[in-house]
């Protein structure tokens, strides 16, 4: 079993998708991370399209192909279709619809038969759309949420470049495991909590990591970055391919190396 699955969420036509940390796990993994796009419009009624693309190592999370190609209900009886998020609230524009959730956890479950227990860990959490529908789906699975802005639905609040996601694994387990657990784990394992639940608990674990997307926007025209390509010009385009090519480096070493599993 691949006990660490990822699922990273951002637009379709925005540039992570063509970030060089990106391109080259989709070169180096081609059987193991997927790229599955998109459009909201497919799920729940939504009625703004609002097309985004995941990178996964679930296979069979095979969402709706994106709107227009594949047209949505609404588009077909030429109801009115909202093509762009800018007119909604910030809660609405970054929330993922309930359909599309389940599809990734089914997805997921799937993958993970013989997982014992399954800890979800929202990243970048945000106003919670995804850690509230897991809790009202899926009970069974142990949520934990993270975002650098207080919100309701978080657990913690890091700054993900600091602490990284083995961080964010270390809080997670404080609230997981009893102190029994954390005092073996830290006396008998050299590779840490993560690997301490992975093989003495059957954990397995799926990072969501909705990562923000402003600097990838093609909404932002050039400013953050070279138009036609994903090269960072803004200091803040620069601190957010760091940022996620930091959490590449990471999931590549823990949910895609098999001498780490
Ligand atoms: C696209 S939004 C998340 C949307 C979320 N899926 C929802 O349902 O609302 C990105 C989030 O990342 C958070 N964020 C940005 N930089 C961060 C960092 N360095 N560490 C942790 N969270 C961060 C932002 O506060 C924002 O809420
Ligand atoms: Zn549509």
């Amino acid at each position: 079993m691949n006990s660490i699955d990822f699922v990273i969420e951002n637009p379709l036509d925005g540039k992570l998708k063509e970030a060089n940390f990106i391109t080259a796990l989709l070169r180096d993994f081609p059987h193991s991370v997927f790229l599955k796009p998109t459009s909201y419009c497919h799920y729940n009624n939504c009625n703004y399209r609002k097309r985004t693309v995941f990178v996964t190592t679930l296979p069979s999370f095979n969402p709706h192909p994106p709107c227009p190609h594949n047209p949505c209900k609404r588009w077909v009886s030429g109801r009115p279709h909202k093509t762009s998020v800018l007119s909604l609230s910030k809660a609405d524009r970054n929330c993922i619809p309930n359909g599309l959730i389940d599809e990734e956890i089914d997805a997921w479950m799937s993958a993970t038969p013989e997982a014992k227990v399954r800890v979800f860990l929202d990243v970048f959490g945000g106003y919670g759309s995804v850690t509230k529908r897991v809790q009202q789906m899926y009970p069974e699975i142990f949520t934990y949420t993270n975002d650098i802005a207080r919100r309701d639905t978080n657990d913690v609040e890091l700054d993900i470049r600091t602490f990284g996601l083995s961080g964010m694994v270390e809080f997670a387990a404080q609230k997981l495991l009893t102190q029994d657990d954390l005092q073996e784990a830290r006396n008998d394992y050299k590779g840490g909590l993560l690997r301490w639940m992975k093989l003495e608990r059957g954990v397995a674990f799926l990072f969501h990591l909705s990562t923000p997307c402003e600097t990838y926007s093609t909404a932002a025209g050039g400013t953050h970055r070279k138009s036609g390509d994903a090269t960072p010009v803004s200091a803040k385009a620069k601190n957010h391919d760091h940022m996620n090519s930091v959490i590449i480096k990471w999931l590549r070493r823990h949910a895609l190396s098999s001498g780490a599993q």
